[in-house]
Parts: C-alpha cells; sequence; structure tokens
C-alpha cells in the first residue's frame, strides 16, 4: 500500500505540498486506573484528613493560616513585582515583547556552526553533509552553562544548550518542499533523510558578548551537534541487559541517536538532560503479536519518516524492529527499547559520549528537573508522561548530594516512583522497583521493570493525568510545579473519569464538538516534610487555562481575564535569581488561536494551600488563590502557527534566550504565510508568501530590555 505521508499518531492535516507533525499523540493507556486509596479517601472529610497529615508532618500543610504575614491581597511581602504591562494579544508573524524591550534572533535552523560551512540557503539545496554543523530545527527545551564552569556567574560567556525536537514542517525542509519517495512511500533520496536525522537532536554552542553584543561563537571548541546518529551509552539497570541487545550492540550497552528531545533538566554537577519523548513514532514492527516494549507505547506497523527504508545500512535499517535473525543480537528487535530514556551530556567536554540513564525510568519523557540541590540530602528528578492519561513520575538518588558532586553515575542508583493523586488533597509517591511485591510478582528484574515504566506504573495504581508536560521547581522553598497541557479524553466516554486533580470536562464555546479538559491547568505540590525523598505530598491546581469570557464557575475558575487569558500551559520555568519564585509560563496551544498566537506569560506564585476547596461541575477540588493582573501578566507573543518553548536566562537575568518552534506551523497558514524570520529584529513582521513555498525557521531569539536591566521585574 502506498504510504500516505500523513503520519499516523501525530499528524494533524496535510495538504499536497506540506505536512505538520504534532507531538501529542493519541493516548492509548489501557488501564482505567481509578486508584483505590482515591476511592477511599474520598469519603473523609477535607478536615480529617489534614489533621491525619498534620501529624505526620507539621510543616507539610500550608494552612491558610500559615499565610498570616500576607501583605494586601494576600501575597507575601517582599515578593518580586512584575516590572512590565501586559502586552495585548497578536495574531500576526511576528514576535512581540513589552515596551521597552527587544527581541532578536540569536540562532535560527541551519546556522552554520563553523566557518567552513556555507551560510544556509534555506531553499532546500544546501548540502545534506553539511546539517551535522548546523543549527537543527524544532527547538525546544533549553539551558544556559556559563563558561569556563557551570558555577560561575558569567552572564557574558556561556555554552546555550538545547533539543532539537521534530522536523515539524517536514514540508518545507527539501528542494521540492516535502520529502522525495517513490510509489509505496519508500525513501529514495538518502541525503534528504540525513538532513533529516541530522536536523534532530541536541546543539551545544558558544555564545558571548566579546565582539560587544551577544552571538554565537563559530568555530568554538565546544560547538556539538548531537544527533539522531550519535553513538551513545546505555547505562544503569538496563544497560548491558537483554532487552538492549541489538546486531550493533551484541553486549546491549550502546545505541544510535537520541530522537525527539522535547524538554529537558540539568544537573547540580553542570550537565544537561535531554528527553526522548515521542520515539515511537520512528519505529515500526510487522509482528503479529508486539511485545508490551512495544504495543504500551504505540510502535507499530507504520513510522513517521520512513527512514528504515533509506539505504541498506542498518543506521536506517534498525528503524524497522520486525524480527529477522535468530535471536536479539543478529537484528533490531530492541532498537526502540533504546529510547524512551532521559540522556546526560556534559556541554563542558566535547568529546564525551552522552549516556542514556535508565533508571529515570521508559516512557514519552517531556523533560526531568531537579529538586533543589541541599547537602546531605538526596535528589529528586521530576518527569512528565507526556500523553493523555499518563503519569507523573519522580526518581530519587540513593545518595545524597554533596557539593562537588562531578560524576552522573548518580542517576544510575535511586528508586523511580510514580504518583497517585488523591481526592483529599494529598498523594503518594508509589514506589516502581523489586521491592514491590505487585511489581516483582509481574517482572523478572529491574530492567524488564524499566523497560515496561508504564506497565509498571499501571500495575500500582497511579493516576492518569491530563498529559504532564514542563515541570518547575520553586527555589523559595522546593514546590513543584508541572503543566497538565489538556486532555480532550477527559470525562469522555470509555476514557478516564474526571478526578480531584483532573476536574475539567466542559464543552468548548468555538466547538460544540470539543469536549474534556481542552485548555490545560497547572498543578503543583509540596513534598511532606519538605523532603524530596517523601512518599506523601500535598496539592493544588495553581492555575486553569481558560478563555477569558469562560464560566467562572466550571471553565474560567482561575478567573483570568483579557490581560492574562491562556490556555494549554506546556513550558515552565523559574527564576533561579528570585528569592521567592518569579514563574515564566509558555503555552503550546490552538484552542485560543482566535484570541492570540502562543504566548510566554510571567506569574508570581504563592504557594500550595493558599487557595480554597472548590467545586466543579460537582467535582470536589483544591485550587490555589487567585494571582490577578497583578501577578499573571503577558510578557510575549510568538509569530502566528509557532510554539513558545525552551526559556532560560544569563545568570545576571538580563538576558533572557527564548525558542520559537514550528512558526508557521499550523495549516491552512503555512501555505500563505510566515517565512520568519525575516529580519534580525524578531518583532519584523512576514509578508504574506502566496503561491511559494514557505520556508519559516524555528530559532532562539534573545530578549533584553532597553535599560538593561533584569527580565521581567521592577
Ligand atoms: Fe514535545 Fe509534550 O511536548
Ligand atoms: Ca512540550
Ligand atoms: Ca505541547
Amino acid at each position: 500500500m502506498a504510504r500516505e505521508w500523513t503520519m499516523e499518531n501525530t499528524v494533524t492535516s496535510t495538504d499536497s505540498n506540506h505536512t505538520v507533525i504534532d507531538a501529542e499523540d493519541e493516548g492509548i493507556n489501557p488501564s482505567t486506573n481509578t486508584p483505590f486509596a482515591e476511592v477511599l479517601n474520598a469519603r473523609l472529610s477535607r478536615r480529617e484528613t489534614l489533621r491525619a497529615g498534620l501529624g505526620l508532618s507539621s510543616v507539610a500543610f500550608a494552612s491558610p493560616l500559615a499565610l498570616s504575614a500576607c501583605g494586601e491581597g494576600g501575597r507575601l511581602e517582599g515578593e518580586p513585582r512584575l516590572g512590565f504591562t501586559s502586552i495585548a494579544p497578536f495574531k500576526g508573524d511576528a514576535v512581540r515583547v513589552p515596551e521597552g524591550y527587544s527581541a532578536r534572533v540569536l540562532y535560527a535552523f541551519g546556522d552554520p556552526l563553523t566557518s567552513s560551512v556555507p551560510a544556509f540557503k534555506n531553499d532546500g539545496t544546501d548540502d545534506p553533509a553539511t546539517y551535522v554543523d548546523r543549527a537543527g530545527t524544532g527547538h525546544d527545551g533549553m539551558h544556559y552553562f556559563p563558561l569556563p564552569g557551570f558555577d560561575s556567574d558569567n552572564s557574558d560567556n556561556g555554552l546555550l544548550v538545547m533539543n532539537h525536537e521534530n522536523v515539524f514542517i517536514l514540508g518545507a525542509m527539501h528542494e521540492n518542499g516535502g520529502p522525495t519517495v517513490d510509489e509505496s512511500g519508500n525513501r529514495t533520496e538518502l541525503g534528504e533523510v540525513v538532513r533529516e536525522m541530522s536536523a534532530h537532536g541536541v546543539s551545544v554552542v558558544e555564545i558571548s558578548r566579546a565582539t560587544g553584543r551577544l552571538e554565537v561563537v563559530q568555530d568554538s571548541v565546544f560547538n556539538r551537534r548531537i544527533t539522531a546518529r550519535t553513538e551513545m551509552r546505555i547505562a544503569g539497570p538496563v544497560g548491558g541487559s537483554e532487552f538492549v541487545q541489538t546486531a550493533f550492540s551484541p553486549d546491549g550497552t550502546r545505541t544510535r541517536g537520541t530522537l525527539n528531545n522535547c524538554a529537558m533538566g540539568y544537573t547540580p554537577w553542570g550537565t544537561y538532560l535531554t528527553c526522548e519523548e515521542n520515539w515511537h513514532g520512528y519505529f515500526k514492527t510487522d509482528e503479529a503479536t508486539p511485545p508490551a516494549t512495544k504495543t504500551r507505547y504505540g510502535v507499530n506497523a507504520d513510522t513517521n519518516y520512513a527512514w528504515e527504508t533509506a539505504a541498506e545500512d542498518s543506521l536506517y535499517t534498525r528503524f524497522d524492529t520486525t524480527p529477522t535473525g535468530a535471536n536479539a543480537s543478529e537484528d533490531f528487535r530492541n532498537e526502540a527499547n533504546g529510547f524512551g530514556w532521559v540522556v546526560e551530556i556534559d556541554p563542558y567536554d566535547p568529546t564525551s559520549t552522552p549516556v542514556k540513564r535508565t533508571a529515570l525510568g521508559r516512557f514519552k519523557h517531556e523533560g526531568c528537573w531537579p529538586s533543589r540541590a541541599i547537602p546531605g540530602q538526596p535528589l529528586a528528578f521530576y518527569s512528565g508522561d507526556d500523553e493523555r492519561g499518563e503519569y507523573i513520575y519522580k526518581f530519587v538518588t540513593a545518595q545524597a548530594y554533596r557539593p562537588g558532586l562531578s560524576n552522573g553515575s548518580i542517576l544510575d542508583e535511586g528508586t523511580l516512583y510514580v504518583a497517585r493523586f488523591d481526592a483529599n488533597g494529598t498523594g503518594e509517591w508509589l514506589e516502581l522497583s523489586m521491592d514491590n511485591p505487585i511489581l516483582a510478582a509481574n517482572f523478572s528484574s529491574l530492567a524488564e521493570l524499566l523497560v515496561n515504566t508504564r506497565a509498571a506504573a499501571d500495575l500500582v495504581g497511579a493516576t492518569p493525568m491530563d498529559r504532564p508536560e514542563w515541570g518547575a521547581v520553586n527555589p523559595a522553598n522546593g514546590e513543584v510545579y508541572m503543566t497538565l497541557t489538556n486532555n480532550r479524553n477527559r470525562g469522555q466516554a470509555g476514557q478516564e473519569p474526571v478526578d480531584a486533580a483532573n476536574p475539567r470536562n466542559y464543552q468548548a464555546d468555538d466547538d460544540p464538538q470539543l469536549e474534556g479538559n481542552h485548555n490545560g491547568h497547572i498543578i503543583r505540590w509540596r513534598e511532606f516534610g519538605d523532603d524530596p525523598a517523601a512518599t506523601g505530598f500535598q496539592w493544588d491546581i495553581f492555575l486553569f487555562g481558560a478563555p477569558a469570557d469562560a464560566d467562572p464557575d466550571s471553565v474560567n475558575i482561575s478567573n483570568l481575564d483579557e490581560t492574562n487569558a491562556f490556555a494549554s500551559p506546556d513550558g515552565l520555568w523559574f527564576d533561579p535569581r528570585s528569592e521567592r519564585g518569579l514563574l515564566w509560563i509558555q503555552t503550546d496551544d490552538g484552542s485560543l488561536r482566535e484570541f492570540t498566537n502562543n504566548q510566554l506569560l510571567a506569574a508570581i506564585p504563592g504557594r500550595v494551600g493558599d487557595g480554597q476547596e472548590v467545586d466543579i461541575d460537582g467535582q470536589q477540588t483544591f485550587v490555589g488563590q487567585q494571582l490577578g493582573a497583578d501577578a499573571l501578566r503577558r510578557f510575549m507573543v510568538g509569530p502566528a502557527g509557532c510554539e513558545v518553548t525552551g526559556i532560560a536566562t544569563t545568570p545576571d537575568g538580563k538576558t533572557m534566550f527564548i525558542n520559537i518552534q514550528h512558526p508557521g506551523g499550523e495549516l491552512p497558514r503555512l501555505e500563505l504565510s510566515n517565512n520568519w524570520p525575516i529580519a534580525e529584529d524578531a518583532t519584523v513582521d512576514s509578508p504574506a508568501r502566496d503561491g511559494e513555498i514557505a520556508r519559516p525557521r524555528p530559532a532562539t531569539i534573545v530578549i533584553t530590555r532597553d535599560d538593561g536591566g533584569v527580565i521581567g521585574q521592577d
């Protein structure tokens, strides 16, 4: 059958020239987890549970009484103030920032990392062999590492490290737009596949103000591209196990490439964590009965890119995981088991081999965010599995953190947990190890358990969530925030019912067919005893996304107005300099597209428990204190079709880096317009491109204040 470039699982829409890939997936969790304890706890009153919880830890519960030091509006004195006026919604093909700010393009798809590579023509004819020395595409999660070392506060010279998630606008990459295929849909131009594989992965790029303003340092020894072809080591409990044996690595210790690198994390020893999200779409199998390591993650008979058809070389054929040999070391049946991990990269050592840290679990890792590094305490790393009805995880290191720690192997030993959110406003971290009798009865080893992380989480009764995306840890108090971007399945027949932590199911005003939680929310929790290794926590819902004019009782619970209305929160980042925590929120939304393009907002959060218990159409839940227009403002809007994602600042807080992913990426706009960026000034409008292949470029932009001040604050 002819392959249609309507990529199953990931495609949103196509036309003759353009294919746009949406990272959102179908939601394939077969479990119907309504946690047992949640049913039990629902019978307890909030007051009874609070009393019980206080017996466990007198500081774990931030009761409203604890906020007696609040100033006007319930805010704590000494909190940062947002030092800009909220900008208007915007639907054009450019970036918008507040008055007194500028936005400049720093690092766009195709930019050369060495002076020996020609400038990017961006007409689909650039030599495929040069793409490994150019900026990748689909810019996503990002972190700034100062030079000469991670403990420096250098804001003038550092390494910008970022993910290149996906080609997204595949119809704009090659000379004729989309990929060249034969009548069966097989790839016939190897160079095109080389381009696509090299455009995936990670960039490490040195930036410096040596010329008087911040620019990419071409030819820096640190400049590096890690791609879908780069050799990597598999460490932790799965490394060297039978589950990752392949013809390339019969001892199961190596693989090639990292895929669909979405968000990220970093470690207190100065490494970058890149996370493999929708990797399943790159692999196929023709097995009649594939193993759960494939089916539970959505690997099926199709691939998004058909890379497996590019050439008779295992660099490409490995994407077909159908068994062909006598055993696993003779074929690539296990190739997909080498993906779905957190990958550690040392940006300061350009010769280092990236390491897949398997102890942190295998799923569609959005990102991986560390708890505060406190000497003597273990570190927790928080992760979301971004698919409808999937789970939130944390990994706790066996070793305590100590300053001077320099070895990432601390990530190879520890305990993985998955979250259950209970109706009483508390939750429990459920252990995913062979010490758990339920799991010991189902898996023969920790390696098998970890390769099947989702199945293990199903067995222990984790809470299916509304698509967990980015997390962020408040540097002021250790509370953890995580976006739940949306879930149109929530509350629908045969799908997850609403619950306290995922409480909304409503009809969209703009689409009577659309129900579920299609505007998303942000949940947050505080570990009992402020201990990153705690097995229990208190939670509430920090913010609900909504249109400003939506019903305040069932949809616009957070009372958003025109100045701060948002939906589908995705990126999330705390300014590490802020004593009380300044939170930045990025959106990946289609539900408010008639109102505004995707955006970046700044918020001054309170703390878990500062709000109240509410009833949303019969579902009880706990919501944080309403922020109001003073504590939640729109700071930036991106070009039409883009997702605003990836955020970092220099240590002085005066230079902000933001990634603009797939500008023009929503049909039918791509056909009509948007070659953004067309100028160094990111705010210059891209004119319409009627009748031509539009070739917009994902890019990192730099936002600065014209008076040289700290971004976002007074
Ligand atoms: Fe790549 Fe869940 O966003
Ligand atoms: Ca995302
Ligand atoms: Ca998203």
